[in-house]
């Protein structure tokens, strides 16, 4: 049995409470803290939207979305019935004047004292506006926090209009930004297994690791999201925020301590260093592709163009070869890939450690070690050393894994990764959240991309639904005379 720490009884509004995101993971995971009895008896749940419903029929609704997104969730019918008991509905339009909230108002009153949490399960274009309203109408009290979702911004620009005017109500120690690959169970297991074991520290740089890759691979195409993917491509909607912040977790200098703001001080500066690629690199250093019809698992797949109903240049997957300008990673260079439509969802990152300096036992003998942090499907950790292949006759090695998977090693249910962020909201723990500094380096990084693509023009590769992405992602690390670690 998982042991948690208990969190203070808390006031939660959930904005855009009907909404995909909060019915498919905020709910599911605060029913599961409730259920392990994380959730004190005293805190309330409040869905906010426009739409007209009561307290009764939103109930209804939560428990619907159970059945189809947490199936499994209930072993007490009755423990999940006092669940729904903790949440309340309030009709809110988030752009009508702040004395139109007065009922949600009055609700909020009525828990004075408790933490009061605001979470932005909207479209961002209704960040600011919320803010602004919860600001007038008086409820975001000294101790409020405020919870914002990506996308924040599509540039620079954009983000920091956001943050802007979400800080002229809340300040930044009271506003959590989620990434929620930070809330991935391997992904904080990174940091431990960086910094609890002695071992690791004296490998990880320059001298020892040949490169990293950073796979985030997706079997889904873009679902019903079509009008805002198509606007923002996988550049926006998973390097900039996801695939940055693990690199920044791999890459990242031993932090003084826990602290929020040691942690994200050290990933400010990997961003910081993080080489830039400008229109004469592009070609060499990136890919674009986006996803021609296809087979996913056996069954046909449609293109991206017949998905979204046009024919358009948005980037459905990218490889990038990019290089940590700093004494521990100079030279080291860091492969990202992230795709839609692709064979499998697999999400990894894989330390691959130089060859030994001398073959002795022969070229080519001995694989290359390899440190393999799954995220997802089946998470854990695998180092993959060479053995002796037991037996007479000969000397034949072979790499094998060294496993620590977690659910044999283990067995405990893997929270999502809202769970454990939530909590952390709750709590006020801000280390697994991205500061303003860090959103603002991370735009900054992919703009410049962004305007190199667009000086040098040109449409994505193409690459079939249910494949590895163009091939031209495979020439990437061919050029270097290195391969993408794929599972057979
Ligand atoms: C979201 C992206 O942030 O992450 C989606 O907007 C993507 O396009 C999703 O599908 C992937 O998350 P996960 O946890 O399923 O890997």
């Amino acid at each position: 049995m998982a042991e948690f720490i208990p969190v203070p009884a808390f006031d939660l509004v959930v904005f855009g409470a009907t909404g995909d995101l909060a019915l498919r993971k905020l709910f599911p995971a605060l029913l599961h803290r409730f259920l392990d009895g994380q959730i004190p008896p005293q805190s309330r749940i409040i869905g906010v939207a426009r739409s007209e419903l009561d307290t009764g029929r939103f109930r209804q609704l939560v428990h619907e979305s159970r059945g189809k997104f947490a199936p499994n969730a209930c072993v007490d019918e009755a423990k999940c019935a006092d669940f729904l008991n903790h949440v309340e509905y309030a009709r809110v339009d988030a752009s009508a004047p702040a004395s139109e909230w007065r009922g949600l108002a009055d609700t909020l009153n009525d828990g004075a004292g408790k933490a009061r949490i605001f979470y932005l399960s909207t479209a961002p274009g209704l960040f600011v506006t919320i803010a602004q309203r919860l600001g007038e109408a008086g409820l975001a009290t000294p101790t409020s926090r405020i919870v914002v979702e990506k996308p924040i911004g599509r540039d620079l620009a954009s983000a920091r209009a956001i943050n802007d005017g979400i800080g002229a109500v809340f300040d930044e120690g009271r506003t959590f930004r989620i990434d929620h690959y930070l809330g991935k169970e391997t992904v904080q297991n990174l940091l431990v297994l960086r910094f609890a074991n002695m071992l690791v520290e004296p490998l990880w740089s320059r001298a020892t690791i040949d490169h990293v890759q950073i796979t985030v691979a997706e079997d889904l195409g873009v679902e019903g999201r079509a009008d805002y993917y198509d606007k923002s491509g996988a550049l926006r909607d998973m390097v900039q925020n996801h695939l940055l912040q693990l690199l920044c977790l791999v890459a990242l200098e031993p932090p003084n301590s826990m602290d929020a703001d040691a942690i994200r001080t050290e990933k400010l500066k990997v961003l910081s260093a993080l080489r830039r690629i400008d229109a004469k690199d592009a070609a060499a250093k990136t890919v674009r592709g986006q996803y021609r019809a296809g087979l996913v698992g056996g069954q046909p797949a449609r293109g991206y163009a017949d998905e979204v109903g046009k024919a358009t240049r948005t980037e459905t997957f990218v490889a990038i070869k990019t290089e940590v300008d700093n004494w521990r990673w100079a030279g080291v260079p860091f492969y990202l890939r992230t795709g839609k439509r692709m064979g499998e969802r697999r999400s990894e990152i894989v330390v691959q450690f130089k060859d030994t300096p001398v073959p002795i036992f022969g070229a080519g003998a001995a694989a290359p070690n390899r440190l393999v942090l799954r995220l997802q499907p089946d998470e854990g950790v695998r180092l993959w050393l060479n053995m002796k292949e037991p037996g007479p006759g000969g000397l034949r090695i072979k790499a094998a894994p060294l496993d620590l998977t977690f659910a044999e090693e283990f067995s405990v249910r893997y929270p999502d990764a809202y769970e454990r962020l939530l909590m952390d909201v709750v709590r006020g723990n801000l280390s697994l959240f991205m500061r303003r500094d860090e959103v603002d380096a991370a735009w900054s990084w992919a703009d410049a991309l962004l305007a190199a693509w667009d000086a040098v023009g040109g449409d994505p590769q193409p690459y079939a639904a249910g494949s590895n992405g163009p091939t031209q992602s495979a020439l990437l690390l061919d050029r270097d005379g290195r391969a993408w670690w794929d599972p057979e």
